[in-house]
């Protein structure tokens, strides 16, 4: 299977160590063998080889923040545009950086590939909360797959569950602490840290966005619960339709009163029906201790799936991180395998 990279920082490298470490395992379980054709990344540069190009020592020159060029043959210097457009590829894997507001450029990156009949995986919400119909479309005409797994609760199983295992219940509503930044903000707050330490924290381990508002305000909670109502649930949200309020006006002194009352702060988001609509909302919500999702401390992500034949089934896992977003993309690269055969 050819694959192409386009945007090769936290998530994109994860899944780069998950494929070389795996390697043998990959290729004896599962019959998944592949070989890296293109990398485009707009900080790094990018490398386009047909004939494969060495992952091991693309990593080795991003740790060392030298540029891909190093190991293009054929001096094409494509753009990411340029490589979804151009490069021989079985699967286009986009995890550049999230733009909740215009979804670019990872957008076109997923248009050009899905024109071209190249399967997608992304991890990048804002194509799929603001053009989830068009894109799934879009595969179903060219007879491509596009997962996106990655893009609710990192590898933590949540679309692909609802969609295979779940495949048969009706979904009522879906509710649970779905940013995993906030959430470990709020923890390391309540422990004693500061707000700017524990942000830049979260940022040093790989979970915060590239511009970390979009946590911190609930932006990136919205894009979840958005793609959540329009793939689950079947609407056509767009995320300016629901409320929004991030953890920016808690305090110190909030936690630690909210602590004494034996209750704890959670960003919360939540999707459901109401008078034959979907609905969606994300907000701070005081959650009793005794209450499970109060106990959801970290990166953690947890969310409560209510259904007709099951009742509640809830999810708890990482929802953040380098290996555990990679992760994501690698469950979609076995979903395409599984499929092909
Ligand atoms: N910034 C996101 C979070 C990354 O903290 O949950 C995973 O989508």
């Amino acid at each position: 299977m050819r694959l192409v990279f386009i945007g090769f920082g936290t998530v994109g490298q994860g899944l780069a160590e998950l494929l070389l470490a795996g390697r043998e395992k990959l290729a004896g379980r599962y019959g998944f063998d592949w070989t890296v054709t293109g990398i485009a990344d707009t900080a790094k540069g990018s490398a386009y080889d047909p004939e494969g190009i060495d992952l091991a020592r693309a990593l080795a020159l991003a740790a060392k923040g030298e540029p891909l060029a190093a190991l293009d043959r054929g001096g094409k210097g494509w753009d990411g545009f340029a490589m979804a457009r151009h490069a021989e590829a079985d699967v286009l894997l986009e995890a550049t950086y999230t733009d909740i507001k215009t979804g670019e450029p990872a957008t076109s990156h997923i248009r050009a590939a899905l024109e071209r009949g190249v399967h997608v995986v992304t991890t990048n919400k804002g194509p799929l909360a603001l053009h989830y119909r068009e894109l799934a479309a879009l595969a179903t005409a060219h007879d491509a797959l596009f997962l996106f797994e990655g893009t609710v609760m990192s590898g933590t199983p949540v679309l692909n569950l609802v969609r295979d295992t779940l495949a048969g219940a009706e979904v009522l509503e879906m509710q649970g602490i779905l940013n995993g930044t906030t959430n470990y903000i709020l923890t390391r707050m309540e422990e004693g840290l500061s707000y700017e330490d524990a942000l830049a924290k979260a940022q040093e381990l790989g979970y915060a966005e590239a511009v970390p508002d979009a946590d911190v305000l609930g932006w990136d909670a919205l894009a979840k619960v958005t793609i959540l109502a329009n793939v689950v649930f079947g609407a056509a949200l767009k995320p300016s339709d629901s409320a929004c309020e991030g953890i920016t006006k808690i305090t110190s002194a909030d936690i630690a009163r909210a602590k004494a009352e034996g209750k704890r702060y959670k960003l919360i988001g939540r999707v459901w029906r109401e008078g034959g609509k979907v609905r969606a909302a994300v907000a701070p919500r005081l959650v009793d201790l005794a209450q499970p999702l109060a106990g959801v401390m970290g990166a953690t992500n947890a969310v409560a799936i209510t259904t007709d034949a099951l009742g509640e089934v809830t999810v708890v896992g990482p929802g953040a991180g380098r290996a555990q977003t990679g992760f994501a993309m690698l469950t979609d690269l076995l979903t395409i395998v599984r499929r092909r055969s």
